[in-house]
């Protein structure tokens, strides 16, 4: 059906016709508009409200070939309801959560006109310097690509019949994060076999989810740039991941082969994009100006374009947008910012939180007598919403002081003053706080970074809290007034001496709409924080990389530095809660298996406090002697269940036999004979520990 359509569109279409469906541009002025009416762009990015959205899907159906326009976005974390950044998010290791407000988001953003989304951003981040951290799922791959594969399910929902529907575009293909440095846009140079093993994974997983749409990167990988990269183009992603959908660059990252120095002008970095195997041109206008007289030259065969043509049209008529490309408006006051969606924005924020520290100080009690909120994030209602959120209004924010009155009872007295700006101190500020804290039964300081020190171009060489912040912090604490850290930031921070001298530490991200309430819940034991990080926090950015999954190396017990010790201050699956959970009884149903044969666990999990809670239960394994050097650790499964006290569960791992393979040295996929060690545990370094074999 959907074959003979698209046969049917391309033999009423010209050669610029065509083209134009291969040009996207990320702004709507008189000269865009022109081009539209000419049938010369095929999507556009930027374009907001519904009615502005429906204007000019009129205007593209009432022109040249009638052919709807892809209408992208970037929807990050929420459209106008504004949920936890992805990188906090994932620390809720909540799959179903996750997708479903990956669904809500594609929902509010179908409202108005959008129908495709460019997230989720499914790049292995382990580098906190780079400030793009923030939008991604963390340093593992295993968690990375069961949430990447969430999130695609989520934003391709499409649970409803009224308005076109809405595609994912997982991004970016590929090696982005490996910036060197973690300088945003900087090279990257990494072998095929760690290209294979991080970074491709939660593509795959993104892809086989069904996720309709692809990015590539900006970066520069092994010396050609991903957008005129074939091997990563065609042959990992077309003839190796078998994907068929679409293909985007990166905004402008074709023009951009220029300044890398791989394209002469923007004629040549069309050619070298469209033999890679770019599909649509973010902005540049590099296919726009050049791809008529490149197939006229003969560069390219009017069969090669179609080709393109095809799949973009295929992608159109999927999402109906031949059927019906204009939405009705009235649905955006129904549907955005709906009291269901507000709801799971905080379930997902309070799910997102991971207590770091608690000396016995959490949960406060309602009913305490005095608090002194303190710092410039305390009630703030902009820097909340995080990276990439233009649509969020603070004004819908709950900022932590309002979440902490909300709260309590009414015999306590509530202080608060900022104590410091976010990068700049304020004398006068200090002394309010330092007299707010004296008189005060706890002091909760509200510190962190601002929304815009991460996300795209927003890196740090150093990753600690800003130094104003900290002169507040050693003020306050000299009152003796116990100290709650709530914690604001886009990626892992450096907190040694935080962590020496503060009473406890709550790290909450950048949690959105819901952040004070969400923040407040847990503060007071409304909620039982239950997150565990998806990233190492570093003691100092000279450890950086760090992450849990490295290689042993030949000399594992040599000091790794002289100055620090070599374990990150938080390890990567990390976080506290108001309860304990025991672990015992772990039983492997054998302690050998075939190559093709999966193996069961079960363990027991005992809730032993006083109160109820959430724990992410984590399997670790390590193959101890393999003919290509195996990770110390590497997660192969997990589950978050929930146990009121006392309460004791056994459960059950299948751990399947394709999680215990790699690629060989030629990069076919093995299962080899050998030991292995197993953990399950609450985090990548405590857990009980057996052991198995993979025999013939
Ligand atoms: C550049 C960013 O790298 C990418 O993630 C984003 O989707 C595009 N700009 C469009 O805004």
């Amino acid at each position: 059906m959907i074959n003979q359509k698209v046969q049917k569109l391309l033999s009423t279409m010209s050669l610029k016709d065509k083209i134009g469906q291969l040009v996207q541009f990320g702004k709507l002025e008189q000269r865009e508009i022109e081009l539209i009416k000419n049938g010369k762009v095929g999507s556009l990015l930027n374009v907001y409200g519904a009615e502005r959205v429906n204007e000019i899907q009129k205007i593209a159906m009432e022109s040249g070939a009638s052919i709807p326009l892809l209408i992208g976005d970037d929807v990050i974390h929420g459209y106008k309801t504004i949920f936890p950044i992805p990188l906090g998010e994932s620390c809720s290791w909540d799959l179903q959560l996750i997708e479903e407000t990956s669904a809500i988001q594609a929902r509010e953003a179908s409202t108005e006109g959008i129908n495709v989304i460019f997230a989720p951003m499914v790049d292995i981040a382990r580098d906190p310097r780079w400030g793009r951290v923030a939008e991604g799922a963390g340093e593992d791959v295993y968690l990375g690509s069961k949430i990447a594969a969430a999130r695609v399910k989520g934003i391709q929902r499409n649970d409803w019949s009224d308005r076109p529907k809405i595609v994912a575009c997982p991004k970016h293909f590929i090696g982005y994060s490996a910036a060197e440095g973690g300088r945003d846009y900087n090279s990257v140079d990494i072998s095929e076999r760690s290209l294979r093993e991080t970074y491709l994974p939660p593509f795959k997983a993104a892809i086989d989810a069904g996720a309709g749409t692809i990015m590539c990167a900006f970066n520069d990988l092994n010396g050609v740039p991903a957008s005129a990269n074939k091997f990563l183009l065609t042959t990992l992603l077309r003839d190796e991941l078998k994907f068929e959908g679409v293909v985007i660059s990166d905004w402008e990252s074709i023009e951009e082969l220029i300044y890398h120095g791989l394209a002469k002008n923007k004629r040549d970095a069309a050619i070298k994009a469209m033999n890679a195997g770019v599909d649509i041109d973010m902005n540049s206008s590099s296919y726009n100006d050049h791809l008529m007289e490149l197939v006229q030259a003969g560069d390219f065969s009017v069969d090669l374009i179609d080709e393109v043509v095809t799949r973009i049209l295929k992608l159109k008529i999927k999402l109906g947008l031949f059927d019906n490309a204009i939405t009705d408006i009235k649905l955006c006051n129904e549907i955005i910012r709906c009291e269901e969606h507000v709801k799971k924005a905080r379930e997902a924020a309070r799910k997102s939180i991971v207590l770091l520290k608690n000396n016995n100080i959490l949960p406060l009690n309602k009913n305490i007598k005095s608090i002194a909120v303190i710092g410039p994030l305390a009630d703030d209602k902009s820097n909340p919403l995080g990276c990439w959120s233009f649509k969020g209004k603070p004004e819908n924010v709950i900022t932590v002081l309002r979440g902490i009155s909300n709260k309590v009872s009414n015999i306590t007295e509530i202080y608060h003053t900022r104590g410091s700006g976010i990068l700049e101190s304020e004398e006068s500020e200090i002394q309010k706080a330092v007299e707010i804290a004296r008189k005060s039964e706890v002091a909760i300081m509200v510190l962190g970074e601002s929304s815009d020190m991460s996300g795209e171009n927003h890196n740090r060489s150093s990753i600690g809290i800003p130094e104003c912040q900290r002169k507040l912090i050693g003020e306050v604490l000299k009152t003796g007034t116990p100290m709650v850290l709530v914690l604001m930031n886009g990626r892992p921070i450096t907190l040694v001496s935080e962590n020496d001298t503060v009473t406890a530490i709550l790290e909450t991200w950048q949690l959105g709409d819901e952040s004070g309430n969400a923040i407040a819940d847990v503060l007071f034991g409304d909620y039982n924080p239950s997150g565990k990080l998806v990233m190492s926090f570093p003691r100092n950015v000279g450890q950086v990389p760090i992450y849990y999954n490295y290689k042993s190396t030949g000399r594992p017990n040599f000091k790794k530095y002289l100055d620090v010790d070599e374990t990150p201050l938080y390890p990567f699956g990390y976080g506290l809660s108001y309860t304990n959970f025991s672990y015992k009884n772990m039983v492997l149903e054998k302690h050998k298996i075939t190559q093709d044969e999966s193996l069961r666990v079960t363990i027991e999990i005992e809730n032993c406090g006083l109160v109820e809670g959430e724990e992410i239960v984590q399997l670790y394994i390590r193959d101890l002697v393999a003919s290509i050097t195996r990770p110390v650790k590497e997660l192969k499964g997990f589950q978050k269940i929930f146990l009121k006290p006392g309460e004791c569960r056994t459960i059950e791992f299948i751990l399947k036999h394709e999680e215990l393979g790699f690629y060989d040295e030629n990069f076919n996929f093995i299962v080899e004979t050998g030991e292995f060690e197993i953990w399950i545990g609450t985090s990548s370094v405590e857990g009980l520990k057996s052991g198995f074999e993979v025999v013939k």
